[in-house]
């Protein structure tokens, strides 16, 4: 079966990296990791990436112009034949000479039941609002901060002695779920786009891109 090949890029711990590197090697995904970059050197998704064998690319960030920097990913991703790129924790802006190069095939995943608190701190914002449901978000990239289609969702409660770290982590588990099933749907192609709308085929389609954590469905 030929596999889909996943460019991820990253700035943190590369959990969600982690996550997408075991479900292809479990092969729940008909997917591979064809290149990881980060924009800073001590992300550890460079050594998650180099530790599964896959080529990890530091491009540091510092000093370029921004269409420039994003020129250089470009160049990076289509040296290694890059199918689908899947931000995991890349905290950067991309501008249009990004997204046209990749358009709409780039997947990211953010800390909120979007369209509700996108940008910065998003867990940190959803404590500020007292909501008592939060959760993460794949969604496809648009011009847009945050705004892109959503792909998939999982919903995590807000509990009372929750602060950012506790809420973080309960949040990030859910993610780990979340964008291997995402990149699935996507490998797969049993998805369509309209509009704002992602629809997906097939008998495994709307009930597999709704989650919710186990506290929710008791
Ligand atoms: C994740 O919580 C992800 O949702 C968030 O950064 C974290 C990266 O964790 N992304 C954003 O906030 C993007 N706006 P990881 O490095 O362990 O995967």
């Amino acid at each position: 079966m030929t596999l889909l090949r996943l460019g991820v890029l990253a700035s943190g711990s590369g959990s969600n990296l982690q996550a997408i590197l075991d479900a292809c090697a479990a092969k729940a995904i008909p997917a591979q990791v064809a290149v990881v970059i980060a924009n800073l050197p001590d992300a550890g998704a460079l050594e998650r990436g180099r530790a599964a064998g896959v080529p990890a690319v530091l491009v540091p960030h510092q000093g370029v112009p921004r269409e420039q920097y994003d020129a250089l990913l470009v160049d990076q991703l289509r040296r290694n034949q890059v199918e689908l790129v899947c931000l995991a924790g890349f905290m950067r802006l991309l501008s249009p000479v990004f997204l046209q190069a990749f358009q709409n095939n780039i997947l990211n995943i953010h800390p909120s039941l979007l369209p509700a608190f996108p940008g910065l701190h998003a867990v940190r914002q959803a404590l500020a609002a007292g909501v008592r449901v939060s959760g993460c978000t794949v969604h496809v990239v648009d011009e847009g901060t945050d705004t892109g289609p959503v792909l998939v969702q999982a919903a995590v409660p807000v509990l009372d002695d929750d602060d950012e770290d506790t809420l973080s982590a309960r949040i990030l588990a859910q993610e780990h779920r979340c964008y291997p099933r995402a990149i699935g749907l996507w490998a797969e192609g049993r998805y369509s786009i309209e509009g704002r709308r992602v629809r997906v085929r097939g008998a495994a389609g709307d009930p597999a891109r709704t989650l919710a954590a186990p506290e929710l469905s008791g």
